[in-house]
């Protein structure tokens, strides 16, 4: 897998003031998020650190994982001081990892711009403890979106066609026009999850015209 690139670096600006302190789509499933309060949650792919800001503000003891310096630099003004930010790239051995096990991780809308699903998998494998969960939220990646979310595949393309895109025709007021996306078929991610041995134990597709987001929780064994 190719060197991954912080593509954000150049948008955090524009993210901060296009995404603020909105709630993350995982807050808003009643019952996918375990109880979190006194809990070590690594937020993977934290951004400038709503996900990692709203597990604070439960109690849990965080820390935050992100390869772009632009968006740590966001998260790591906007506070608190007691959330430990880390420069890195999930999708590699975890050498900044100090050994203590998680409880679980998060990943608020990250996969897709992550390039290495297998690599990221492995990282959370690696510092979960056992039966230590995963609860992560991705674009749909079945449907072809509505206004409030285009698909996750290119437009003028299909469902088929997996890897990195990006397109001038995606969503102008949005994220994907601006760092591009990867879309990975259903199947894939379900495989990605088995292969590293984690176990899938719930699964939401909010209510929307047709189904723009896909959330789940599942488990090391
Ligand atoms: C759409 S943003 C989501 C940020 C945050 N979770 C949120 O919901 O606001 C995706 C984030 O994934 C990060 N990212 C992409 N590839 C990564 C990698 N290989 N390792 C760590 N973070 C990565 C990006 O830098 C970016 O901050």
């Amino acid at each position: 897998m190719a060197q991954a690139q912080a593509r954000y670096d150049e948008f955090a600006e524009w993210y901060e003031q296009w995404i603020g302190d909105a709630p993350p789509l995982i807050a808003a499933q009643a019952g996918l998020l375990p109880a979190v309060a006194g809990k070590r949650v690594l937020d993977i792919g934290c951004g400038q650190g709503r996900m990692s800001r709203y597990l604070a503000r439960l109690g849990a003891e965080v820390a935050g994982v992100d390869i772009s310096a632009a968006m740590l630099g966001k998260a790591r003004a906007l506070g608190p001081e007691h959330i430990t930010y880390i420069h890195a790239d999930v999708t590699r051995h975890p050498a900044w990892w100090d050994g203590r096990p998680f409880d679980g991780c998060t990943c608020e809308l990250a996969l897709m711009d992550i390039d290495d699903l297998a690599g990221t998998l492995s990282t959370v494998t690696a510092v979960l403890r056992p039966g230590g969960w995963l609860v992560a939220s991705i674009v749909h990646p079945c449907f072809p979106g509505s206004e409030r979310g285009r698909s996750s595949w290119p437009p003028g393309e299909g469902y088929e066609c997996e890897g990195w895109w990006t397109s001038p025709d995606h969503n102008p007021g949005g994220v994907r026009i601006r760092v591009g996306a990867t879309h990975r078929k259903l199947s894939t991610v379900l495989n990605a999850l088995l292969d590293a041995g984690l176990e899938a134990e719930r699964f939401v597709e909010p209510p929307a015209p047709v189904p723009t987001y896909l959330l789940w929780r599942c488990r090391r064994r």
